[in-house]
């Protein structure tokens, strides 16, 4: 059997879809060279197979070659799809410009980020809260700072995260650094994390009696996959919940510009949370950054370790040894997204996506489907009672040329699930509107 699995780069448009998934990537089982005497990473070893987005991309393919005209409608990676607007893709163009002069060339800048970037991100993001521009680092993504947040942390920290949950970032971060135990097949855990399942049954909210302390606690809202935004009610239960048993939440707003009804945009809203709580966020998928690359993480100065150390010291170490700053081109960028006018039109993008799972949710309601999230965040939660979420994927594949994402993806409690993405264009998501209610 060839082990080799060779998925060459898809180079096809189609006018419903002009971007795809673009794997180029080479998945070898067993290596066709000569052996060094380097053991593999035994953390890595751990990993369930694949990942999940790589995974989707090799059924897309396999889809394509089976209907090789078929008008693919792609709602399953979460990627930004409207341009950025154009004042701050001007910001970016006019910085690179001056680079190729004298007076606009600049090299290294500060680890930690532009001071006047960090400035504008605590005004505009924290103006209610306070937190100070010292403690706003900025990075290259809120994925590369969670990695880096884990080696503060270091292996010896116990972990919970929701289940369902955005799987690539919290949990599989936290084997590679040695956080976990080994996968327990049956059940589609890893052993020593501490799973909060979060569905319809609890309002997407764990039950806090019953969860055992940890020292780490990844919580997302609004949550990536279910679309559910906590409430200031259930925030309030989490930092006590931190306060009470000395954990550090790691709260993850990359989708806070999607709130609208009130909840919480920052983990900051909550009183005591600074002395608990280190927040992660991002400019992907408030301005379409995803490929810029541009995001933060805010570090209290109250954060302290149980010796009293700060927090705020050890990752600030780390950013200065393991990362060298975010691209100045990004932050001017982000910069230009934090003006009045910037906000303004990255706004009017998050209204658009936001119209977007506003149709999808309308459309599987009509059809009887239970659907949650859309409401504060570009993701729809579709529920599938008794079924299987890669046979969901797969029949809607089959039938409909759309791609979705199986919830199981997003840990064992998506079972059943299937996630939508409401980033697309107009023209797809009716079109993918229309195929849908073809099929059900
Ligand atoms: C919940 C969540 N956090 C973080 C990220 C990664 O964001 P970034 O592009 O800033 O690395 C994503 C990306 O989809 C996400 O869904």
């Amino acid at each position: 059997m060839n082990k080799l699995l060779t998925f060459n780069s898809l180079s096809y448009r189609t006018s419903l879809q002009p971007r795809m998934v673009q794997p180029s990537l080479t998945v070898r089982k067993e290596g066709v060279g000569r052996c060094t005497k380097v053991h593999r990473n035994i953390n890595l070893e751990k990993l369930r197979n694949g990942y999940l987005f790589t995974e989707i991309a090799r059924r897309e393919l396999q889809h394509l070659e089976k209907y090789p005209n078929a008008k693919v409608i792609s709602l399953g990676i979460g990627d930004t799809t409207q341009p950025i607007p154009d004042n701050i893709s001007m910001s970016m163009a006019n910085y690179a410009r001056a680079l190729a002069t004298a007076e606009g060339y600049r090299g290294y800048g500060a680890e930690q980020g532009n001071k006047e970037l960090r400035k504008a991100i605590a005004e505009t993001y924290y103006k209610d809260v306070l937190v100070k521009e010292s403690e706003v680092f900025v990075s290259d993504g809120s994925q590369c700072d969670i990695a880096r947040l884990l080696l503060v942390l270091g292996s010896n920290v116990t972990v919970a995260a929701q289940d369902p949950s955005f799987p690539v970032a919290y949990i599989d971060s936290s084997v590679i650094v040695g956080q976990a135990g080994d996968l327990e097949d049956e059940v589609g855990k890893y052993c020593n994390i501490e799973y909060l399942e979060c569905g319809p049954g609890n309002n997407f909210f764990p039950d806090l009696k019953g969860t055992s302390r940890t020292d780490i606690i990844f919580f997302c809202s609004p949550n990536n996959p279910t679309g559910h935004a906590a409430t200031q009610n259930q925030l309030e239960q989490l930092v006590e919940f931190a306060r009470n048993n000395g954990s550090i939440i790691i709260f993850d707003s990359a989708y806070a510009a999607y709130v609208t009804d009130g909840c919480p945009r920052s983990i900051y809203e909550i009183p005591g949370a600074r002395e608990v709580a280190i927040e992660i966020s991002s400019f992907s998928k408030f301005s379409g950054f995803t490929g810029v690359r541009l995001g933060w993480t805010v570090v209290p100065e109250e954060l302290l370790f149980s010796s009293g150390f700060p927090v705020i010291n050890d990752f600030n170490r780390i950013i200065c040894t393991c990362f060298n700053g975010a691209s100045n081109i990004a932050q001017a960028g982000g910069l230009a997204c934090l003006s009045s006018e910037g906000l303004e039109a990255v706004h009017s993008v998050v209204d658009y996506y936001k119209e977007n799972t506003k149709i999808l949710i309308d459309t599987l309601a009509s059809l009887g489907i239970k659907v949650y999230g859309g409401i504060n965040a570009p993701y729809v939660w579709a529920h599938f009672p008794g079924r299987k979420s890669w046979d969901v994927f797969a029949e809607i594949l089959e039938k409909t040329h759309i791609t979705t994402v199986p919830g199981s993806g997003f840990g064992p409690g998506g079972e059943e699930y299937i996630r939508i993405s409401g980033f697309g264009h107009r023209e797809s998501i009716l079109e993918a509107s229309r195929r849908l209610e073809a099929l059900f």
